[in-house]
């Protein structure tokens, strides 16, 4: 017997969303709320309470898997998951994150992993850190018909490089450089940008010469989108990043549970349910004693 452990396929109430949806609020002036995202269930709570887009992203790699840093993200698992989110939240913006060295390398490899993030993991838009270096391979993504998410400013990828998290676009020539891979970066045919870690000023210059849709993480108040890591968000990591500030104790409450449902076990309580004999099965039962 298959039993289900929630509703797959539950119809949502909502018509979906699209990048177009997202271009006519980004133009309207209309926020937009973005989250990460890991799995189906979650997904459809998500969607239930009205996110607009989902990133599967390569944040899974410590939050989902436990490394230590983004690096470390397999690409099967990322499009596993992303395909278990759009199944989750079909009426989404799912957006799959291309892992570190699944698009660096080599163009046509590059290519061939963002269209599996389309066709095997249903991603509406896939989305990869990019300085202007990176246009060529934007421009062919675009030609190839794969919307892309160009994330700039702080790149949690180059983490080898830089040491470790860091703030960008902090000096003047920072500042330029940062605004200048968003504005290539469109110009190549990304149909959305991401920036990071920057100061308003940067996000400031970015929407003064950009028209796609900006979403911004660490980035002021001002881009079309906000995005946060889901776990941030409700309080399931130990540590957040300063502009990640907890709506709720969800970690606290799950151990609370948790703790409930031990004291439960302990004390032979753990449930009243009862599976019951058809009728007069159990009289036919050979006692273990009679054997
Ligand atoms: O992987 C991720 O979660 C991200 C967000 C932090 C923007 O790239």
């Amino acid at each position: 017997m298959s039993i289900p452990h929630d509703a797959p396929g539950v119809p949502s109430s909502r018509p979906a969303l699209t990048l177009k949806t997202l271009r006519r609020m980004a133009s309207s002036g209309e926020p937009f709320a973005c989250l990460t995202c890991y799995d189906a269930t979650t997904a459809r709570w998500l969607e239930a309470a009205g996110i607009h887009v989902l990133l599967v992203g390569d944040t899974a790699a410590e939050v989902v898997l436990g490394f230590p840093s983004t690096v470390h993200m397999p690409l099967d698992v990322a499009i596993a998951l992303t395909a278990g989110v759009k199944r989750g939240a079909p009426n989404s913006v799912v957006m799959g994150d291309m892992p570190f060295m699944s698009y660096q390398a080599d163009d046509a490899e590059a290519l061939r992993n963002a269209g599996r993030f389309v066709t095997e993991g249903l991603a509406d838009v896939v989305k990869l850190e990019a300085d202007a270096s990176f246009a060529p391979l934007v421009e062919k993504m675009a030609r190839a018909g794969v919307p892309v998410c160009a994330h700039v400013g702080s790149k949690p990828q180059s983490v080898g490089l830089t040491g470790g998290y860091a703030s960008a676009g902090r000096t003047a020539d920072a500042a330029e450089r940062v605004i200048e891979d968003a504005v290539t970066l469109e110009r190549a045919g990304a149909v959305m940008l991401l920036v990071e870690a920057v100061p308003e000023e940067v996000t400031r210059g970015i929407l003064e010469r950009t028209s796609v849709p900006l979403i911004g993480i660490g980035a002021g108040p001002a881009p079309h989108g906000q995005i946060l890591v889901l776990q941030d968000l409700i309080g399931m990591t130990h540590w957040q990043p300063g502009f990640a500030q907890p709506i709720a104790q969800i970690g606290p409450e799950i151990q609370r549970a948790v703790e409930g449902w031990i004291e439960r076990v302990k004390d032979r309580t753990s449930t009243d349910h009862r599976y019951l004999m058809k009728r007069g099965e159990s009289a036919k039962l050979k006692s273990p004693a009679s054997e």
